[in-house]
């Protein structure tokens, strides 16, 4: 056997797509008996099991970590010679068609660190089960095409546990004696395991209803610790603004009597979607003005609303097996943001999530760990909760419904629910679906599916006086990534515009699609040349490269009526310059200056965008925009603009600054959109280098009566080395250090920072009496958030590395999930110089050479040095 011969170097297996075989067993329903406590749990199960097909083949149900205590066929118990353990799952011959199999096991969820299967967080006992996490609660085949009916009776101590939830609908409870009680819930609806979810603890409620569009009385509860209720209002609004925009814009109707969500302090991802119990990470639940900024609020309602649209796409229609991820995420992320879109602004949010997708998934498509949204393979599962099966998922059903049209799109998610409520789905049911119900051919466009890597188009416009005619040059290149290296061309649909620069108009958007590696298109009628407006609404996921000149950037800029596209011109007009720099060329920054000048005072452009408008690009896209990524040159640039463009404007950075100040606070967009932008003035005026920055920045951080102006406040002072830093850091520190989700923002903060001792600093927080790595929100506020401070922690010295490495080696005895997801930071080395690529590279291979590190880890740390 393999590991015979090597016995340290365990390689995971590989787990292919093209593998999959229909379950050999179904499992119709199963009866759940939990005898809970947090250091010894007991769980009995009870299976019905249906032979499915012409096999025979045993009965292998799936366990990690556990033991069986007693195995049962039909009421009988089992000799130890009946059944075996094979990698952790239980063997057992059966012999007829149907049988009731039922096993017991103990669980100790206190010292479940890993926070998959049930453990305690903060006093309670709690569930995560997606994707294998089920599999450690008891034995069972832990496939989502396995659908199961839950019966599930609980028994716990009344005083620690007097709340009692599992998924579906409250049956009974009652009281036992010696302080004990118990209860029954049954979930009508066959489900994966993985979406089974069960919550004990003390738990308050802020109760409430919503009636369905068929006069339906829904009982909603939102559970949190009794000090947390008054941080729930924004939740349960979002909860109700989900429940009604799902059957406004898809149709969709909720579909049990109760929908309970629980807020958990240690989570390791944002929240999951099990059946009518919802379980939170507390940072998507609480919001109150004096701890959340606005981006938190926004969180809550866009998370919320993700995991109730999982209703239906994920619970009602679930997925056929792992590699269908993007079949359940990229359709309920494309659902959210719409929804978000729809409860704030559309333009905004656009910007918003287009700057998401660059900063994580285009630098996971141009790395190591480059896959398609339907992965061919892979060794751990939870290593591919990526932004590209979420976030470019998003973006290739957003593709689909801009070719279709609101009306065609809907008939084609429709015929997708319809067809396949109660069953485990494929990609390609969803693109059969949109196909049939929404009368296109998506042949060529299928490729989305399994290419990976984001595809590159340069459109050339070049016009001739004489025809009066434009002729738009346009290719594609996809460019290789691991085990594709060579693609074919996709179908990329692009949004675009020709305006009129004397004008300022054009005659309308058209849908180019490019299809081809080369097209051009020919456009009459134009005496002189147009500017072109290209990929608007970032309608395509690419990489979009021009001739336009600084002055047709700067016209966009001023001009543009498609919002994102304006916004894309500001930003490419500041790249140009940055680069241009960069690479040594004296590029002049007067058309920058003069757009942010022009958008400043532009009268009808609202607040919330003029903010997005005249932010600089970040460091790490700045990055992406070079072969090799010169971390200092690009602090040194960027710092250098900012310094600039909040000198030459500073009379109305101080204006802004000082009339954007609010008597009281409110939600509404208008206000958010204020915020935005006098914490851009702020920090514009900050950086300006004017003497009194500091305290006019201490002076927000003291008076607001919001975290989004204090929070940005901190941040401003966080980046220079002022009195009024430590100050500010301290006060923080000493007013919310009680509130872990607010002293996680006193971590992220000097975490983000741009500061001349940034790694020592670091390293001194890891040793602080209020770090800890088994919360993953504390962790990804110092590591998570460090890792993403380009300029600090690509330091040359490597200690950034090294800081981060020991982090991930530490945490994976703990949290192997959390500690996975740390990895990919390091694995960008090639994009780095040598120096620093030796470093990175060193590091992994340090985590490799590490006794009994996790599967999760494994994988990410080999294939980032392959
Ligand atoms: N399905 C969850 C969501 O997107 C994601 C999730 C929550 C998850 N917890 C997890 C994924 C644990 C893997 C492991 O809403
Ligand atoms: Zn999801």
């Amino acid at each position: 056997m393999a590991d015979m011969l090597s016995p340290t170097a365990a390689v995971p297996a590989v787990i292919r797509r093209a593998d999959y075989r229909v379950p050999d067993w179904l499992v119709p329903d199963i009866a759940l008996d939990f005898d809970l406590d947090p250091a010894l749990t007991r769980v009995r199960a009870t299976l019905s099991v249906v032979r499915n097909g012409d096999h025979d083949r045993p009965l292998r149900l799936d366990g990690d970590g556990l033991i069986p205590l007693e195995v049962k066929v039909d009421g009988q118990v089992l000799e130890e010679t009946q059944w075996h353990l094979e990698a952790g799952a239980l063997i057992v011959a059966l012999s007829s068609e149907t049988h009731s199999v039922e096993t017991l096991v103990e669980l100790a969820p206190e010292s479940n660190s890993k926070l998959m299967g049930l453990y305690a967080s903060g006093g309670l006992l709690c569930t995560q089960c997606e994707a294998e996490g089920f599999r450690r609660i008891t034995f069972f085949p832990d496939r989502p095409d396995v659908l199961s009916r839950y019966s599930v009776y609980m028994v716990a101590d009344k005083v620690r546990f007097p709340v009692l939830l599992a998924n579906g609908d409250p049956i009974e409870q009652g009281d036992l004696a010696d302080n004990r009680h118990w209860a029954r819930w049954n979930d009508p609806f066959p489900k994966p395991c993985y979406l089974f979810a069960l919550v004990a603890g003390d738990l308050a409620c802020n109760a409430d209803s919503f009636v369905t569009m068929s006069g339906r009385e829904v009982q909603l509860g939102i559970w949190v610790k009794e000090v947390d209720l008054p941080r729930t209002g924004h939740a349960m609004k979002a909860l109700k603004d989900s429940m009604a925009w799902d059957e406004r814009i898809y149709g969709r109707e909720y579909d049990l009597d109760v929908f309970n969500i629980v807020a958990v302090a240690d989570f390791n991802f944002g929240a999951m979607e099990n059946k009518g119990l919802n379980i939170f990470n507390s940072r998507y639940i609480l919001a109150d003005p004096e701890t959340a900024t606005d981006i938190d609020y926004d969180g809550v309602e866009g998370v919320v609303a993700h995991e109730y649209f999982h209703n239906w796409s994920g619970n009602r229609v679930t997925c056929r097996d792992w590699f269908q991820l993007s079949l359940k995420e990229g359709f309920t992320v494309f659902r959210d943001q719409n929804f978000s879109a729809d409860m704030g602004s559309h333009a905004v949010k656009r910007i918003e999530d287009v700057r998401i997708l660059r900063a994580a998934q285009f630098q996971e498509d141009s790395g190591p760990l480059a896959h398609p949204i339907r992965p061919e393979s892979y060794m751990e599962i939870s290593n591919f909760y990526t932004a590209t099966i979420y976030n470019k998922g998003a973006e290739i059903i957003r593709m689909m419904a801009l070719m279709l049209g609101p009306e065609r799109f809907r008939a084609g998610t429709d015929l997708y629910f319809d067809r396949h409520d109660g069953e485990a789905a494929t990609c390609e049911d969803f693109v059969l679906a949109m196909e049939e119900g929404g009368q296109i051919d998506l042949m060529q466009f299928r490729r989305w599916y399994e290419q990976a890597g984001t595809p590159h188009v340069r459109a050339l416009l070049s016009h001739d006086p004489v025809s009066q005619s434009v002729e738009l040059t346009v290719e594609q290149m996809v460019p290789p990534t691991p085990g594709q290296p060579d693609k074919q061309p996709m179908a990329i649909p692009l949004r675009t515009a020709l305006f009129d620069p004397a004008t300022a108009q054009h005659h309308g958007d058209e849908l180019l699609m490019l299809t081809e590696p080369k097209q051009s298109f020919t456009f009459t009628g134009f005496a002189s040349a147009p500017v072109l407006s290209i990929n608007r609404g970032f309608s395509a996921p690419v990489i979009v490269e021009t001739n336009r000149s600084q002055a047709d950037l700067a016209f966009l800029s001023a001009h543009d009526d498609d919002p994102f596209a304006r916004y894309e011109a500001m930003q490419q007009l500041m790249v140009n310059v940055l680069i241009g720099r960069i690479a040594g060329h004296d590029v002049d920054d007067a058309p920058v200056i003069e757009a942010v000048r022009n958008t400043l005072t532009d009268p009808v452009l609202d607040p919330a965008f003029i903010a997005e408008a005249i932010r600089l690009p970040s460091e790490a896209y700045l990055g992406d925009q070079m072969k090799i990524v010169d971390p200092d040159a690009i602090h040194a640039a960027r710092d250098a603009l900012q310094q600039k463009i909040g000198a030459e404007l500073e009379a109305l950075w101080r204006d802004i600054h000082a009339g954007t100040k609010a008597n009281g606070f409110s939600l509404s967009s208008a206000a958010k959109g204020t915020r935005k932008l006098r914490n851009a003035a702020l920090h514009y005026l900050v950086a300006s280098g004017a003497e009194d920055g500091p305290a006019i920045a201490f002076a927000q951080f003291g008076e607001a009566d919001n975290m989004t102006e204090r929070q940005a406040a901190l941040a401003t002072l966080a980046n220079g080395t002022s009195a009024e830093r430590v100050a500010a850091l301290d006060i923080f520190y000493n007013r919310y250090s009680a509130d872990a989700l607010t002293l996680d923002k006193w971590f992220q903060t000097q975490a983000f920072a741009f500061h001349p001792d940034a790694v020592e600093q670091i390293e001194e927080l890891g040793r602080h009496k209020d770090f800890t790595l088994s919360n993953p929100n504390r962790v990804r506020s110092l590591y998570g958030a460090f890792a993403g401070n380009q300029w600090a922690f690509h330091h040359k010295s490597g200690k950034g590395y090294r800081l981060v490495a020991d982090c991930i080696i530490a945490l994976d005895k703990l949290n192997p999930q959390t500690a996975a997801r740390l990895v990919p930071n390091l694995g960008r080395w090639k994009r780095f110089d040598e120096t620093r690529g030796a470093l990175m590279r060193a590091e992994l291979q340090r985590i490799l050479a590490e006794p009994g590190l996790s599967k999760d880890v494994t994988e990410q740390a080999g294939k980032s040095l392959e």
